[in-house]
């Protein structure tokens, strides 16, 4: 559009926009490096490095009607998931991604004045759909040993407290949390209780079990991680039967799932084999990398039961550090809110072997082109 063009009337989006996202902080990735490196490795966002099952590969390639509509209800996408999950279909309520369906389930449960409690550091999502919607993001931090401090919540819980979100394991922490732990969040809240369980793959725990034994529990899972599905875009929530009348009316037409997407992820949940073998890799590549990490000295990867570490630098700021390897093309996560604790941390999704060996490599190179802490 020419700039030369004056116009005609004025526009203030301020007035327009709602309140609760004048003050929302930006989800983004961090800076750009100031030259564009000659190659890129992406280790920021906990992709697979492997991509799909090649039926899944073929599968959108098959995909013929372009120009229709998606099935309304996803049925057959929410029967595929119901089928992977051991759950039924009637209970599932999918979407573009898990971003999708949390948003989905804010829209369902959130407005002004309400309350959600999470436990940071966490997935920052949670606090961003909370208050976009207009509630308050309650935090009840983590315990220093990443612990879920049960008491806390169970202290934070009031009668505005519509949800309590856990992400286990947790991102970007990467642990499991105790199950007893949870369970007792679960049993005495009488709001809903979610759990993101994307990583429950590499894991190979889950929380689902005990819907059977509680009624406010809904579980959050992912295609984008295990399933290497990231770019497709389809995550699914399970949730408890007598809220599923209530989703139906907010959920999405189509789910937002396109019927690319759909046919992947039919196709990919069909292909346990391959899914399995890929996160058997993943897992042995993460044990690998932490070993060459733990030979750098100062550096120790914390235990993880995902498809990424965090990692603490002999540095009081990672910071520097991770911009420095941007610089090299090596894209890793810094978490710089000092109450997170994770200052000194880096967070690096496991990538391919040689992917993984030229971190390591920069990584190394980096720290000893620096000043030890002191
Ligand atoms: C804990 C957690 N939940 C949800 C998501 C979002 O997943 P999706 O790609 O399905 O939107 C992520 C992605 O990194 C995540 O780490």
């Amino acid at each position: 559009m020419s700039q030369s063009v004056a116009l005609r009337t004025t526009f203030d989006p301020a007035k327009y926009v709602r309140p609760a996202i004048h003050h929302l902080p930006l989800y983004t990735r961090d800076g750009a490096p100031t030259e564009k490196p000659a190659r890129e490795i992406r280790l920021d966002w906990n992709e697979s490095p492997y991509g799909p099952s090649p039926n899944a590969v073929a599968a959108i390639a098959n995909v013929a009607a372009h120009n229709r509509y998606p099935e309304f209800d996803a049925w057959k996408l929410r029967e595929a998931i119901g089928h992977y999950a051991g759950v039924p279909a009637e209970r599932i309520v999918a979407g573009a991604g898990l971003d999708n369906v949390l948003e989905t389930l804010m829209y369902l449960l959130i407005e002004t004045g309400d309350r959600a409690i999470i436990s940071e550091p966490t997935f920052m999502v949670y606090e961003l759909l909370v208050r976009g919607h207009g509630g308050t993001a309650v935090n009840v931090p983590l315990r220093q040993d990443f612990s879920l401090d049960v008491p806390g919540i169970l202290a934070a819980v009031d009668e505005q407290t519509k949800l309590v979100l856990i992400c286990n394991p947790n991102n970007p922490t990467g642990n499991l949390f105790d199950r007893a732990a949870i369970e007792r969040v679960v049993a005495e809240t009488p709001c809903l209780v979610a759990i993101d369980e994307a990583y429950a793959e590499f894991a190979g725990e889950s929380c689902l079990d005990l819907m059977a034994e509680y009624p406010n529990l809904a579980i959050l899972r992912t295609m984008s991680k295990f399933a290497g599905l990231a770019g497709m875009r389809v995550g699914y929530g399970i949730f408890p039967e007598s809220l599923m009348p209530y989703l139906l009316r907010v959920m999405p037409g189509f789910c937002n799932v396109s019927a690319a997407a759909t046919a992947a992820a039919i196709a990919s949940l069909q292909d346990a084999d391959y899914n399995r073998a890929i996160v058997a890799r993943i897992i042995a590549d993460r044990e690998n990398l932490a070993d060459q990490l733990r030979e750098l000295p100062g550096v120790e990867p914390l235990p993880s039961a995902t498809n990424f570490l965090l990692v603490r630098l002999p540095v009081a700021d990672a910071g520097p550090v991770v911009r420095e390897l941007a610089n090299r093309g090596v894209f890793v996560r810094h978490f710089g809110n000092p109450a997170f604790g994770l200052l000194d941390c880096l967070r690096v999704s496991i990538g391919t072997i040689e992917d993984n060996e030229i971190f390591v490599a920069e990584l190394a190179s980096v720290l000893g082109a620096r000043e030890p802490a002191a």
